[in-house]
């Protein structure tokens, strides 16, 4: 503990302290006056501020500008782009003295259902840990603090205050941390928010094996953990987890069953000095890079950078010839969308945004020949039988017709999660009966999560904005009309239907608990080893231009436990058009491990490339990248083997694949005695050779006549004892022990966590 926080913690009274642990109201921690501490004021949200300076949370948001929601951020798979977007942030927090900002939002897309998906990232967790890492260097660059949220598992909004998200270790180590992992590594972000639900029962907020044990002691993390708004259930059982500060303000009363606990004896002193410690590091922290000079808000030119980053967090979805469209066509726009298009998401993460480009103003400020027919209502599902008429009429007579469809406002929000995928059924009927008649209808997509397309085979091209932010009409516009390449690739599976998503029968649970029984074939993870179809897999994102590999190679064949192998690809530029490229790398595991996923991303990277140009990019692979949490171990583990390296433009278009070995002297533990499977002693090389003798009679006595194979087969699942028995009966069974004996020999001394 730094000399002057030890001493500032000595002069305070048990009050202070237990007081320190709590907000001061809604958006304001403590200070302590007459020590000189002073409170800081936290804002939401991950794509914007919403400064409420009162700290009542009655008045107006500050005007701030709305930067694409997490859904759109993500689709750009750019750390860069992440990195720009959270130091604009981080400036404009800085102008409005915002101490922490509250984001990212990093929880991982479950369900499509999930009300809040608008704000996450992606199914994939490192794709979501990169960028949020990313994100977290450019807002803390500019000396504000930011809150990675929500640790852990609140991957539905349906009763997320008293739900538990029960998994196994693995899945919980594989899918819902490594995001908060990665960014708590990368980028040190200067606080956690716990989320509010039970994880395997135990409320996030008062789980030490979560909040001290994997964040402090596994990932070093060292700032303090705060609670989600009003997520606390037994104050003294979360700070002795690990939650350093409750927020908002609770009137007093779990300040003071801190300070009861302490006199009783309940909670050492010391704990709650450890976390007052803490909390008077961030804070004091915060106000030595305060008081230097503050940026001057720029909300215009904030704008402007909003605008360039919506353009690359587009996804060309299909495009059959409509897109781009040329100067002189005459087209249309249909749907509400086009004027008030649907740029953020309800709920905490709610900007009271600068301004808002609609698609149609953007397009009538640059002179281009668009006609418009509202067709439907942008903030609701209804049918106007005058309008709908017109709108296919106007479609008929027009060179292309671009219809601005998207979820109204009410279909997704923070606080509950949608019941279906659909869009709502005017717009399914009218994009369908403007399809038969316009062959070059264009579907402009505003939506937080996917949507059913069942008119997808029918229309020629599909623009996905996501929730692009303030700006999105300017960036929509230079998309259509080619003077942006789009660039964006899906963050997250477009399932063909909600029934297909691994989650559908357990999502979102009894209400009280929720099984998460997919384990860790969440996305494509589940679609790829089901061989399914999908509408647009993960990864998936055209171009007006077009992108080749060649030359893909390792640098050498064979990784070792400590060691890392460099894999390089050169990327070419085979179009006409400026554009950007998303090299895609997923590792598959060949070894033959039972229950992994037909691969995984690893690593990603986007660069820009002119026309004819290419370029080279390398990625470092090492031996967590080939590994699985292994429960039994308590740690990742690789088998040794074969793995395939798969470099790709999405999750389902690959076209390099590289092999690599992995050459390891550490095994699993295996157990031997008389119960362990046949199968077990098979595959380990060190005991193959003794139970392949076995084997060799195996085919005789009660299992005589059989073939060799289907001997083998069956001795796979038979354990020890029985397959001595059957072979050779009591005689056999008496030889049991040494048996037993010989194949411990073989084993040296196993090598588990170091
Ligand atoms: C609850 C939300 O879950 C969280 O994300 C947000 O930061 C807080 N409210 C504060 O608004």
């Amino acid at each position: 503990m730094p000399a002057n926080i030890a001493e500032l913690i000595a002069s305070m009274t048990l009050e202070e302290k237990a007081g320190l642990c709590s907000g001061a109201d809604l958006w304001y921690t403590k200070a302590v006056g007459r020590l000189g501490v002073p409170a800081m004021l936290v804002s939401d949200g991950p794509h914007g501020l919403r400064t409420q300076k009162g700290g009542s949370g009655t008045e107006r948001a500050a005007t701030a500008v709305c930067f694409p929601a997490g859904c759109a951020a993500a689709a750009s798979f750019d750390t860069a782009l992440l990195r720009r977007m959270g130091t604009a942030i981080g400036a404009e927090a800085r102008a409005l003295g915002v101490g922490v900002l509250l984001g990212p939002a990093v929880n991982i897309k479950r369900s499509p259902l999930c009300g809040r998906n608008f704000e996450y990232y992606s199914e994939d967790p490192c794709l979501a840990g990169e960028l949020a890492a990313a994100f977290i260097r450019g807002v803390q660059s500019q000396g504000v603090g930011t809150s990675i949220k929500h640790f852990a598992a609140n991957n539905q909004e349906a009763r997320r205050m008293i739900c538990s998200s029960n998994m196994s270790e693995r899945t919980l180590r594989e899918i819902y941390l490594p995001a908060f992992e990665t960014a708590v590594k990368k980028a040190r972000p200067w606080t956690v928010m716990h989320s509010y639900n039970r994880i395997n029962g135990a409320y996030a907020g008062e789980n030490r094996q979560l909040l001290t044990d994997i964040l402090r002691k596994e990932w070093g993390f060292d700032g303090f953990v705060m609670s989600d708004w009003g997520a606390v259930s037994d104050r003294v059982a979360g700070l002795k987890a690990g939650c350093e500060l409750e927020m908002p303000a609770s009137g007093g009363v779990n300040d003071r069953k801190i300070a009861a606990a302490v006199r009783a004896g309940t909670l050492d002193e010391a704990v709650l000095d450890k976390a007052v410690a803490r909390i008077l590091n961030i804070v004091l922290r915060w106000a030595d890079l305060a008081a230097g000079p503050a940026p001057e808000l720029d909300l215009a030119g904030d704008h402007d950078t909003a605008a360039a980053l919506a353009a690359e967090c587009a996804v060309l979805l299909q495009n059959r010839g409509a897109l781009p469209i040329a100067q002189g066509q005459r087209v249309v726009y249909i749907g509400g969308f086009a004027q008030t298009p649907r740029y953020q998401g309800g709920g905490s993460s709610h900007v009271n945004a600068w301004r808002v480009d609609g698609a149609l103003e953007a397009a009538r400020a640059r002179g281009r020949a668009v006609e418009y027919v509202e067709g439907f209502p942008a903030d609701r599902d209804q049918r106007e039988e005058a309008e709908f008429l017109k709108a296919v009429e106007a479609a008929e007579e027009a060179d292309v017709a671009v219809i601005f469809a998207g979820l109204p406002e009410s279909f997704e929000s923070e606080g509950y999660d949608r019941k279906h995928m659909r869009l709502p059924e005017s717009q399914n009927n009218l994009i369908a009966r403007v399809a038969a008649v316009q062959k070059n209808t264009v579907v402009v997509l505003h939506t937080g999560s996917p949507v059913e397309c069942p008119w997808a085979d029918d229309v020629s091209s599909i623009l996905c904005m996501y929730l692009g932010g303030e700006a999105v009409g300017r960036a929509t516009d230079a998309l259509l009309y080619g003077e942006a390449d789009p660039c964006g690739r899906l963050p997250e599976t477009w399932p063909l239907r909600l029934e297909d998503n691994p989650s559908y029968l357990n999502f979102p649970g009894n209400g009280r608990t929720v099984e998460y029984a997919e384990g860790v074939y969440v996305g494509y993870r589940w679609y790829d080893a089901r061989r399914m179809e999908v509408r647009w897999p993960f990864g998936h994102g055209l171009s007006y231009t077009g992108f080749v590999y060649r030359d893909a190679a390792l640098c050498a064949d064979t990784l070792t436990r400590d060691g890392s192998v460099t894999v390089s690809v050169t990327v070419r530029n085979t179009g006409a058009r400026a554009g950007k490229e998303v090299v895609q790398l997923y590792v598959a595991d060949e070894t033959g491990t039972a229950g992994r996923p037909p691969k995984e991303l690893r690593h990603f990277a986007k660069v820009a490339l002119a026309p004819g140009e290419e370029t080279q990019v390398s990625f470092t692979l090492t031996a967590r990248d080939l590994s699985y949490y292994d429960e039994e171990l308590g740690d990742w583990y690789a088998a040794p083997g074969r793995y395939a390296v798969l470099l790709g433009h999405s999750s389902r278009n690959i076209p390099v694949r590289l092999a690599l070995r992995f050459a390891t002297d550490r095994r699993r533990p295996l157990r031997i005695d008389a119960d362990t499977a046949t199968d077990d002693l098979l595959r380990d090389e060190r005991t193959a050779p003794v139970m392949r003798s076995i084997l060799q009679r195996f085919g005789s006595g009660e299992n005589a006549g059989m073939t060799g194979e289907a001997a083998a087969q069956m001795f796979e699942s038979v354990p020890l004892r029985a397959a001595v028995t059957q072979i050779g009966g009591d005689q056999a069974a008496a030889a049991l022990p040494g048996i037993l004996a010989a194949l411990r020999a073989a084993l040296p001394e196993v090598k588990s966590k170091e």
